[in-house]
Order: C-alpha cells, then structure tokens, then sequence
C-alpha cells in the first residue's frame, strides 16, 4: 500500500505529475531541451517574481549548498548555524577549505537579527549563509529581518538554503537582497527528488568572477554563459524529471504563490493548534515553520510504533532528526497536501492513541 508522505522531504508527488515523466526523451542538445529548460527557467522567475539569474541543476539541493560557498567566497564567510542543516553548510564551508565562523544556538532556537549583527561589526566578513526553514527542528529563521542588516553591510553577500520553504513559505528574493537562494525538488515544489533550484543576485555574479576556485559542475559563471550561448545546461540534465517540473510549474502559477503560502500557513496553524493541546511545539515561540511541524513528544509516545500503525493505513510521519528521533516526531505539510489531507492524517493519529 502508498503510504501518503506527510515527512519532509521526499515529499507526496500528484499522479498527473509522475506520469509526466513518462513522455519520450528528447536529446539534451536538440532545439526541443532548449524550449523546455528556457520554458522551466522563466516560469521559475514568474514563480518566484525575480529577474534574477535562475538555474535548474541536476542535483540535490546540497550541491548548491556548496556551490555558494565556492562562488561566493575566497575567505571568510559566517554561518548561522540552528540545527543539522544549517551546521551542514559550516561543515561544507570547511570542507572546501574556507575560513568559516558559526553563530550557534541550541536546537529549537532561531538565529535572531541582532546575532548577525554583532559579528558583522566583530570582522569583515564575504558571506552570511542561514536556512530558512531548518527542516530538522522545525524552525524558521527571520530571514527577511536578517536581511535588513545585511542591508547595512552592502560587501557581503546573504546566502539562503530555502531547501525546505521554497515555493511553501513567503520568500521575496529581491527585496529581502537574497544574493543566493536555493532549493531542492522533492521539498515544497512537490516534485521527485534529483533537481535543484539556483536564484543569483547580480552582486554574487560579479563576486563568482573573481573568486578563484569555484569548480565545475556547480560553476555559477560557467552554467550562465552556456545558457546564454544556447539555452540548455552544460552537462546531461534529468530531462524526464524535467517533464515533470514543467507540469507542476504550471500547475503551481496556476494556484498562485499567494494562495499557496496561505495553503501552507492554513496547515501549519491547525497542526500547532492540536500539538499544543496535545503534546508541545518544539520550536520556540513565534519562530514555527509553516513548512514542517516538530513536535515535541511530551507524552512520551513510541513514535517508532506510532509511524508502523499509521503506515498500515496508508500515512507516513517523520520521527524526530537524529538526536532528537524519540524526543520530538515531525508532521511535514509541505508541498501539495491540503488542510483536508491533514485533518485526516491528525483524527487516525488520534485514534492510534486514543487522545
Ligand atoms: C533545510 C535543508 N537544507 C538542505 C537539505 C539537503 O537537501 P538535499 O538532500 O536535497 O541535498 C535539506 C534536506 O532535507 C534540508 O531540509
């Protein structure tokens, strides 16, 4: 039996949207790609109301992660790290030999506007990079008050892993001064796994020009060149994930971005409403993503067994991340679930354990 996925990330995928994939392909350098990725890239921008430079990546939302981090900086970028992910992109900035910072706060916690700002005054930094959405906890971070005093620091660039919010939450890309915004398929887009989304402010073009090595595959100046020359990508995209991108890009203009932030919000307000009555949101207060609700397991209920139960009759929750698995359990309402769908998931939860 499906077990309809209410985890973050792969999320539940429409049938009309999966059989799209199912079309003949087509060759990557024949004139038909280069209508379907011109055609993907300027509905991304309607989408996300941007002119900025876009790119679909055939890759998970982690190579962009990177890729920011190798474009956009030579030295010395401060990561705000909340949880897994966003420790994540500190790792990943080590990794690639950089000279990273971390403001850290405790699990459950939101990295707040004055945090940043006391490090922006401490050093000069290129970079600031921040989720959010941290799918592990659950929280939202103010990017958009974030953004505002980077505002005040016009050298440095802010980098936005909206892997788990994009096209669910409200994310305004050029009046925030997003520099670099980037996100994975089978999150809130509702769509397989294995592509990633690229949205590139002018500034962090122009710093992608002078940062030495920024690598291949997820070079921003190269990938723009190529598609300026020809309108495709530079290696063999995922054509038939493609397909489906297409469909589902018109299907999310079609809802309009307004009415699905609201859908999300619609979601999340009835699942913090009953995990406050019930258990307690994990989060702290005021800081609940729209996206994903963690929950903390206050009752003490075995969310291993909980999740068998529910799957028997066709759901799928999400334990809690790693070390928090038993400590809190996640309901994801993320994508294109309903309220509809989520009242159902909620009242077959309620008749698992007897609330
Ligand atoms: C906030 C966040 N950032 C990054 C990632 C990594 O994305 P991907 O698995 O597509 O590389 C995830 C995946 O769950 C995520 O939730």
């Amino acid at each position: 039996m499906h077990k309809k996925l209410f985890i973050p990330g792969p999320t539940e995928v429409r049938q009309d949207i999966l059989e799209a994939q199912s079309k003949p392909l087509i060759g990557h350098r024949m004139k038909a790609m280069t209508e379907l990725y011109t055609g993907l890239i300027s509905k991304t921008q309607e989408i996300l109301a941007t002119q900025n430079f876009t790119f679909i990546l055939t890759a998970s939302g982690t190579a962009i992660m990177e890729g920011a981090i190798r474009n956009c900086v030579t030295k010395d970028v401060l990561c705000c790290v909340c949880g897994a992910f966003s420790e994540r992109w500190y790792k990943i900035a080590k990794a690639c030999d950089k000279n990273a910072d971390a403001i850290t706060v405790d699990w459950g916690k939101a990295i707040k506007p004055e945090m940043v700002e006391e490090k922006l005054k401490e050093k000069k930094y290129e970079a600031v990079t921040i989720v959010q959405n941290e799918t592990s906890t659950g929280v939202r971070n103010p990017v958009e008050d974030i953004a505002k005093v980077l505002k005040k620091y016009p050298d440095v660039l802010l980098l936005v892993d909206t892997v788990s919010s994009l096209m669910g939450d409200h994310i305004k890309i050029n009046d925030w001064g997003i520099d670099v915004c980037l996100a994975s398929s089978q999150k809130a887009l509702a769509l397989p796994p294995g592509l990633a989304v690229g949205v590139v402010s002018e500034k962090a073009l122009k710093k992608s020009e002078i940062v030495a090595g920024r690598g291949h595959y997820c070079n921003f100046i190269d990938i723009k060149e190529y598609f300026e020359k020809k309108g495709q990508t530079p290696s063999t995209p995922a054509i038939t994930l493609m397909y489906a991108m297409d469909k589902q890009f018109d299907k999310i203009k079609a809802e309009t971005m307004e009415n699905r932030y609201q859908r999300h919000k619609d979601m999340a307000q009835y699942i913090q409403d009953w995990a406050n009555k019930h258990f307690k949101m994990f989060p702290e207060k005021g800081y609940e993503s729209v996206t994903v609700s963690c929950i903390d397991n206050t009752k003490k209920i075995n969310v291993a067994d909980l999740n068998t139960e529910l799957g028997t009759r066709g759901f799928a929750i999400s334990n809690g991340y790693g070390k928090m698995k038993e400590q809190t359990f996640r309901i994801a309402h993320m994508g294109d679930l309903t309220l509809e769908e989520i009242k159902e998931l909620v009242s077959n939860i309620e008749e698992i354990l007897k609330l």
